[in-house]
């Protein structure tokens, strides 16, 4: 497996799309995008439901043609390849297996098509459905899996045959809680064994988070914001980012000067130092986990953001538990922190004092 990444391996990008776009009639589905995925990169397509990323992942595989715009593999145009061609392994969410087929026979499905030997067939199936740890279930037909297991077979009928590019769409999407965060961690080990480039996709933002090394999310069929988990958690640059990725508090104001925004009649909070366009309204992003509660008598640090309030809310959730106040200001802020017991949590309408460094919020672009 890893000599077949060494020899593909002229260039630094797997697939490059420029000014793809894909219209059905009157409706948008994908506006002009350009993207490069780099070879050996798990790359995440991620947004809410018809945001296009399957629209996206078909017009790769080729199972959709664009309408404007061209589609690079290698460096190579394959714009108008038929997909067979190119050399791209796909994973479903509904597994697509043959059901009268034993495990064995739809693994080597893709090694028959290509009429490889059956000595061949069988050490490939074999190695396959070691890396997924199947082996010793060959023979069974896929009504006799668990979910967890018929993708796995899924998996293994696409890297039996060692495309470059695997793209998976929602896989893990009919497996329950527990089992998906296995499956996450099992697809995160395949690509490291493998090196091969994955373009995985989920409307699930902490599935997101776990898995890839960039996140490409989308909405309304364009992409909103391209970059490493830390990146779109720590540094949104919109407000859609900052609410779609983990929690957040929306603070509104007008920054004056380079490092202060007016949030209220004689109210200023501190925001990261840089140089902002003016504007009438910007707003600042703090994550909740960010947001620190203390008693009114207790000392803050020095250069924090202070406001006092009162608990509104107080929802212990297992490890974590959410505090929301209201801040004499017309505030609403919700606090999250490591749960204590019961009798040291705060609780509604106790009078607190809320604070963060500035240095953890974000002022968004927009
Ligand atoms: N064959 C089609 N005909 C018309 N509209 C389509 C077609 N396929 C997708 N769309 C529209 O394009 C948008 C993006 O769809 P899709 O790529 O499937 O989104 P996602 O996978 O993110 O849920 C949606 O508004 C969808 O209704
Ligand atoms: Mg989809």
């Amino acid at each position: 497996m890893g000599d077949a990444k060494v020899l593909a391996d002229h260039s630094a990008h797997a697939i490059t799309l420029r000014g793809t776009s894909k219209t059905y009639g009157p409706v948008t589905a994908l506006h002009p995008i350009d993207l490069t995925v780099d070879k050996g990169e798990f790359l995440t397509l991620l947004g809410p439901s018809g945001s296009g990323k399957t629209t996206l992942l078909n017009l790769i595989a080729g199972a959709i043609g664009p309408t404007t715009g061209t589609i690079l593999l290698d460096e190579r145009d394959i714009t108008r390849m038929p997909p067979r061609e190119r050399g791209i392994g796909m994973v479903f969410q509904n597994y697509a297996l043959m059901p009268h087929m034993t495990v064995f026979e739809n693994v080597a499905y893709p090694l028959r098509v290509r009429r490889e030997h059956p000595k061949a067939i069988r050490a490939k199936v074999m190695e396959s459905l070691d890396r997924v740890g199947l082996r010793g279930l060959e023979d069974r037909k896929p009504r006799q899996l668990s979910g967890g297991q018929q993708q796995r077979v899924g998996i293994a009928r696409c890297i039996v045959y060692s495309p470059a590019i695997i793209m998976m769409d929602e896989p893990l999407g009919a497996l329950d809680k527990n089992l998906r965060e296995q499956m996450q961690g099992e697809i995160k080990r395949l690509h490291k064994e493998l090196g091969t480039t994955i373009i995985y996709v989920t409307h699930d933002q902490e599935e997101a988070l776990n898995m890839s090394d960039r996140i490409c999310l989308l909405s309304g069929g364009q992409i909103v914001q391209l970059g490493s988990p830390d990146e779109l958690y720590f540094q949104p640059r919109s407000r859609f980012v900052a609410e779609f990725i983990g929690e957040s508090n929306l603070i509104s104001g007008r920054v004056i000067g380079n490092d202060r925004m007016k949030i209220a009649e004689d109210r200023f909070i501190l925001v990261p130092k840089a140089e902002r366009i003016e504007k009438s309204e910007h707003l600042v992003m703090v994550r909740p986990e960010k947001v620190r509660i203390s008693k009114l008598d207790e000392n803050t640090a020095e250069g924090d953001n202070v406001l006092s309030g009162e608990v509104v809310s107080s929802s212990f959730i297992g490890g974590m538990t959410r505090v929301t106040i209201n801040t004499e200001n017309g505030l609403s802020i919700t606090a999250k922190m490591v749960s204590a017991r019961a009798h040291s949590r705060p609780e509604p309408a106790s009078k607190v004092r809320l604070c963060w460094s500035p240095s953890d919020s974000v002022v968004l672009e927009n």
